[in-house]
């Protein structure tokens, strides 16, 4: 195992995976480790399970980076739309680095994939706005504007037509309610107008498991900006992690 590469651990609703990361070749540097996500997910069960994962890679010295589904200003969680209320308004920086005896940094789960997409991915070498957005349990997003990210954009969370954005357009809504592609892309297309007439952006990135079944709903979509998929698919969150850590650290 080679030391000094950042850790980055991907907190989502079923599973907790983590990897070291290589930076310089934006890939993982390690086997992918992964535990079920405890229930309930409150911070004090998830930082024993990241003391578990962690001890995996037996190296002490690398700074680590958590995604985290929800708002998150100086370590601290701010929302908590799909996870255990008890995330709002905890120190989870605070939590986690006393958990693993070394500094941890959390972030915005949509933010990491930004992050991750604009420096090794999709967007490379983009300059302009770029929005990612990742279609999940919820809709997340991040704003980079020349390699510069304005965190926790939370247009998941938009109203459009009374509804709360990602409660009419996440993947998890095409799931419950069966969805065929084309009913579920004209839903996409009214949010993308929607983000589109606010931002002007140059490029979307669309990133999430469902993703890599891009090719049956991108293409129905009825919108101006560019947009593609994301490449670096399920490993945006833990090398994204990876980057803000060592950018932190
Ligand atoms: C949360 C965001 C998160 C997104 C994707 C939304 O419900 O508010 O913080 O990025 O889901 O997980």
């Amino acid at each position: 195992m080679s030391t000094g590469h950042p850790i980055g651990i991907d907190f989502g609703g079923t599973g907790i995976k983590a990897a070291a990361v290589d930076l310089r070749a934006g890939n993982f540097a390690s086997d992918r480790e992964k535990i079920k996500t405890p229930r309930p997910a409150t911070p004090a069960a998830v930082a024993e399970v990241f003391a578990e994962l962690v001890g995996r890679f037996h190296i002490s010295d690398s700074p680590i980076g958590v995604t985290v589904p929800g708002v998150v200003r100086h370590g601290v969680v701010h929302s908590a739309a799909n996870i255990d209320p008890t995330w709002i308004g905890a120190d989870a920086d605070a939590i986690f680095s006393a958990a693993l005896s070394r500094e941890v940094h959390i972030v915005n789960d949509a933010d990491a994939a930004g992050l991750a997409e604009v420096e090794f991915g999709a967007a490379k070498g983009q300059r302009g706005l770029i929005i990612v957005t990742t279609l999940g349990t919820g809709i997340g997003s991040a704003l980079i504007h020349d390699g510069v990210l304005v965190p926790n954009s939370e247009l998941g969370h938009l109203e459009i037509g009374g509804h709360d954005a990602e409660s009419r357009a996440a993947n998890s809504v095409r799931e419950a309610e069966q969805l065929s592609w084309q009913a579920w892309a004209e839903r996409l297309t009214t949010y993308y107008r929607a983000v589109e007439r606010l931002f002007a952006p140059d490029l979307f990135v669309v990133g999430g498991g469902v993703s890599k079944q891009s090719d049956e709903f991108l293409p129905l979509l009825d919108i101006e900006t560019p947009i593609v998929p994301a490449q670096l698919r399920n490993r945006a969150g833990i090398i994204g992690a990876a980057l803000v850590a060592s950018r932190q650290g």
